[in-house]
């Protein structure tokens, strides 16, 4: 999409539709001028009171205040609007527009700042919503299956010049964040026999081809063999598919002396369940197990276009789980890389595996942070719903950072215990751990599982979004810049933590 900003008066500015908001019951003078009444109609008759209705689509009658736009579509926002509601705005905006046919609209909305925040984040915001909500999956089809052209462009209509750059700098950065948002979501939607680890591995290294600081290094099955990444390998066994580990390294030379955070993303390509095969209804649906290492990779196509000042590592151990002649087996002992030996209990629970030796490969950065994201339990589904991450940390620190990047993003977390004592569940009879609890608490097990192989005496965060990497149709509440199919959940809350460290 090509965004453009202006501070040309509403008359004069081009498109198909223009895009209002209107506040509560706040009308804004200029605005209301502008458009010769129809804010204040509107708010007199109660017709658009919050966010929660539908979009309004006006047909102005020509005059010299008539905006050059045929059309303009009316949508409401509470009386205090945050980031989210801008962000879902220009999305129900663009919908409509589609619909209509349109291929150029402008908005107003930026002109409104969500209080506590700046110009620049309320424009990213209006940019994301729209970006994201005309995001198609098509790649598959052939022409006649294909829709109709989407909205291609999108103005900003400001009041004055500051604002234009400010508008200008947060469009950019929206833009840089949404194209890593589609990279997640084109990759998670791809199903298994066209997302595979190979292909992984490729996005990430075309990724490093168009931006010098970022360096990337694939380790295939042998090299990963000589790393000793046994619990990797295990669940890599049973494939086919070749597995790839890939590494991901953003401005590390640039930052010799700065110890780098590292994330983190589990990128099982397809999860049958292995020998301990799943069963087949929702099957198809697995081919979202590798969501967090969609984030973590569209994260760096995001970094790739920005100019953060930060060493970031990624780490995606991508494989597929399948059961098969060579699979590893439910008693199978594997010794990871860090040394330790675990006993696979369940081979369905291989992203933990895969994870362990991620976090063991983590600890030659000495990072000053470990965030790793992972669609790791269906208990989290149950313990949070389809609409929260659920949290574990050892560092209050940086949940608190990880929080507020969710609440700026409309990507909320929750916090979960990382509670010690479940740890005696984990306790094996020939290995130094298992990789399987009871039932019952299964996303702490998971979690508690994982804290075993963190670096030692490192600030550790684990992401479950098992709930929220999919846009299930029982989604409540659903944004409406989510599409069908995959939501390419991690990235934005990604970019947004990582800048924070920027701030003072
Ligand atoms: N990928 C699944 C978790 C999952 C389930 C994500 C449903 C999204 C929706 C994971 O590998 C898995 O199968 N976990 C098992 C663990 C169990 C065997 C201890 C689970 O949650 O049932
Ligand atoms: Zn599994
Ligand atoms: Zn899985």
């Amino acid at each position: 999409m090509e965004v453009l900003v202006t501070d040309r008066r509403l008359a004069e500015v081009e498109a198909d539709a223009l895009l209002v908001g209107v506040r509560g019951e706040t009308v804004d003078p200029a605005l209301d001028r502008a458009l010769a009444g129809v804010i204040s109609d509107v708010v007199n008759r109660g017709d658009l009171r919050s966010a929660k209705e539908e979009v309004l689509v006006l047909y102005p009658h020509q005059g010299p205040a008539a905006p050059a736009a045929g059309r303009i579509l009316l949508v409401g926002l509470d009386e205090k609007p945050t980031l989210e509601m801008l962000r879902e705005a220009a999305a129900k905006g663009a919908a409509k527009a589609e619909k209509l046919g349109a291929t150029r609209l402008a908005t107003t909305l930026a002109q409104i700042v969500p209080s506590g925040y700046t110009l620049t984040q309320a424009a990213a915001a209006v940019v994301e919503g729209t970006v994201l909500a005309t995001y198609r999956y098509e790649e598959l089809k052939t022409a006649t299956k294909k829709s109709e052209p989407p909205l291609a462009e999108l103005t900003l209509v400001l009041s004055d010049k500051p604002g234009v750059s400010a508008a200008r700098r947060g469009a950019d950065q929206a833009l840089a964040v949404t194209r890593g948002v589609t990279l997640a979501r084109d990759l998670v939607n791809a199903p298994g026999n066209v997302a595979t680890p190979t292909v992984l591995a490729q996005r990430a290294l075309a990724i490093a081809e168009r931006a010098p600081f970022i360096k990337v290094r694939v380790y295939d099955r042998a090299q990963a063999r000589e790393l000793g990444m046994g619990a990797f390998l295990a669940v890599a066994q049973g494939s086919a598919e070749e597995p790839r580990f890939i590494v991901l390294e953003h401005r590390l030379d640039q930052f010799p002396d700065q110890p780098p955070v590292v994330l983190i993303g589990k990128g099982i390509t397809f999860d049958t369940g292995g020998i301990n095969i799943k069963p087949s209804e929702g099957l198809h649906e697995m081919k979202d197990d590798m969501s967090g290492g969609a984030a973590v990779i569209g994260t760096f196509a995001a970094l790739a276009e920005m100019n953060l000042p930060l060493p970031v590592v990624g780490l995606v151990p991508a494989t597929d789980n399948m059961p098969d002649a060579n699979s590893f087996r439910p008693g199978d002992v594997m010794t990871n890389m860090s040394g330790k030996t675990i006993e696979n209990q369940n081979s369905d629970a291989e992203g933990r595996l895969v994870l362990s030796d991620a976090l063991a490969y983590a600890e030659r950065y000495h990072p000053h942070a470990i965030v790793d994201l992972a669609t790791l339990t269906g208990a989290m589904v149950v313990a949070l719903g389809r609409g929260l991450i659920g949290a574990f940390s050892t560092d209050t620190e940086l949940l608190n950072r990880l929080k507020q990047a969710g609440e700026a993003t409309g990507e909320p977390l929750w916090e979960m215990p990382l509670y010690e004592p479940y740890a005696k569940f984990l306790e094996s009879d020939v290995a130094d751990i298992k990789n399987v609890g009871p039932r019952w608490g299964g996303a702490i097990t998971a979690a508690l599982f994982l804290k075993y192989f963190v670096p030692e005496g490192v600030p550790w965060a684990h992401l479950d979004i098992a709930g929220v990497a999919w846009n299930h149709r029982e989604r409540k509440p659903k944004p409406a810049y989510l599409t069908p199919g995959a939501t390419g959940a991690g990235v934005r809350l990604l970019i947004e933590f990582l800048q924070s460290y920027l701030r003072p």
